[in-house]
């Protein structure tokens, strides 16, 4: 499906970034700025509130505007770092004046004409878009699905077990400033011998989480789903379902918020159809693209968040076989979920449809 750029420098596709201001929006500026430099015209879109600040990107000051079908005139790609039901009413409106749309929200993952795509996993995907409109997954499912594609083109994946250690800034600035009001308010208190006494310093500020985050783990994440699901935990099933073009694949997740600023982190339980190794598991793993192979227990090697943070792989270590099933391994996986965990993928996906434009 070859493209034609409308406007821009030298003929270059127009691109912009819808929710430039956001917590995915400020790191997909930096991207573009340290990425090679594809894109004739950018052009950055928020709320109204947000109408006027200038950002920089690309080493220029650029004035954001406000969301509006004009904002579209002209514009060849545009990336939607939105709140669900801002995509879910723009992007239709973007699409339907020729745009093609990379929507980073959850409001067209599971839409069977809407793509999901991972570049490094289903690149061949971002070429069929019926509605225009391309989708890239949840920061969770992104954080173990790179290093799950290139296992499965090796071995056939048939179960699959995770928990997902996810980090504060999964929920947006939000979560963010969240963590960060709720560590003054435990500076220099005695806390972790009676039970209620985080809840007590905390009292009711627990931002977009159901209890303090700070010195603690919060076994929830999003809303809830049938059964006592969580809708993150689903999210993770079918979308490794959808892009792995695995409909039936048994998967079992368990979502975990933990008080990291940046970075998820996840165990998984990944079992094949037949036996594997656990030297040819990490030989897939050192050339697989956008993987690093970090394990060396003994040396003190594996991937922790403080040390993926701002990087662009997602990393894996603590690669086991599982101790009773020579199918199944076991091992530790780490990426920043807004870089590959959103921004970045994003990014990646408009970049392979710019390569449509002559
Ligand atoms: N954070 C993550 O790790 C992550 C990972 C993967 C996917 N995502 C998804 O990416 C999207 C953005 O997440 P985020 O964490 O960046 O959220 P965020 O920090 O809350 O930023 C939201 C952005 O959307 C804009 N916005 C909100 N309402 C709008 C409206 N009515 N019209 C136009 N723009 C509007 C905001 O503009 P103003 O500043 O003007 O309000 C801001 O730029 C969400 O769908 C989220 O689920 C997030």
């Amino acid at each position: 499906m070859a493209a034609t750029a409308r406007t821009g420098r030298a003929g270059r596709p127009t691109l912009a970034v819808v929710g430039a201001t956001g917590a995915v929006g400020t790191v997909m500026l930096q991207i573009l700025s340290q990425h090679a430099d594809i894109w004739g015209d950018i052009r950055l879109i928020a709320s109204p509130r947000s109408a006027g600040r200038k950002l920089a990107v690309r080493g220029e000051e650029t004035e954001v505007v406000a969301l509006t079908e004009e904002a579209f005139d002209g514009v060849d790609v545009a990336m939607f770092d939105v709140p669900d039901e801002v995509a879910a009413r723009w992007a239709p409106v973007a699409a339907a004046r020729g745009v093609v749309v990379v929507d980073n929200s959850g409001a067209f993952r599971m839409d069977p004409e809407v793509p999901l795509v991972v570049p490094e996993v289903n690149a061949h995907a971002a070429r069929i878009r019926p509605r225009g409109i391309l989708s890239t997954p949840n920061c969770t499912t992104l954080s173990v699905i790179v290093v799950l594609g290139a296992l499965h083109a090796e071995y056939g994946l048939r179960e699959l077990v995770v928990s997902a250690f996810q980090a504060v800034s999964g929920a947006g600035r939000d979560g963010v400033d969240t963590l960060r009001r709720q560590l003054s308010l435990v500076a220099g208190t005695e806390l972790g011998t009676r039970p209620g006494d985080l809840r007590r310093a905390v009292g009711d500020d627990t931002g977009p989480f159901p209890e303090p985050v700070v010195l603690n783990v919060v076994p929830w994440a999003g809303t809830a789903r049938e059964d006592g699901w969580s809708s993150e935990e689903m999210k993770v099933r079918d979308e490794s379902r959808k892009i792995l073009g695995l409909p039936r694949l048994p998967v079992a997740v368990t979502c975990v918020r933990v008080p990291v600023v940046t970075a998820h982190s996840a165990t998984v339980h990944a079992r094949f159809e037949g036996e594997v190794t656990v030297d040819k598991a990490r030989e897939i793993l050192a050339t697989a693209p956008g993987v690093v192979l970090f394990d060396d227990p003994a040396a003190g090697e594996f991937p922790t968040p403080a040390d993926v943070v701002g990087t662009d792989p997602t990393w894996v270590g603590r690669v086991r076989r599982a101790l009773d099933d020579p199918t199944a391994l076991e091992f530790f996986v780490c990426g920043d979920n807004l870089r590959k965990g959103a921004a970045l993928n994003t990014a990646q996906i408009a970049e392979l449809v710019a390569a449509e434009f002559p």
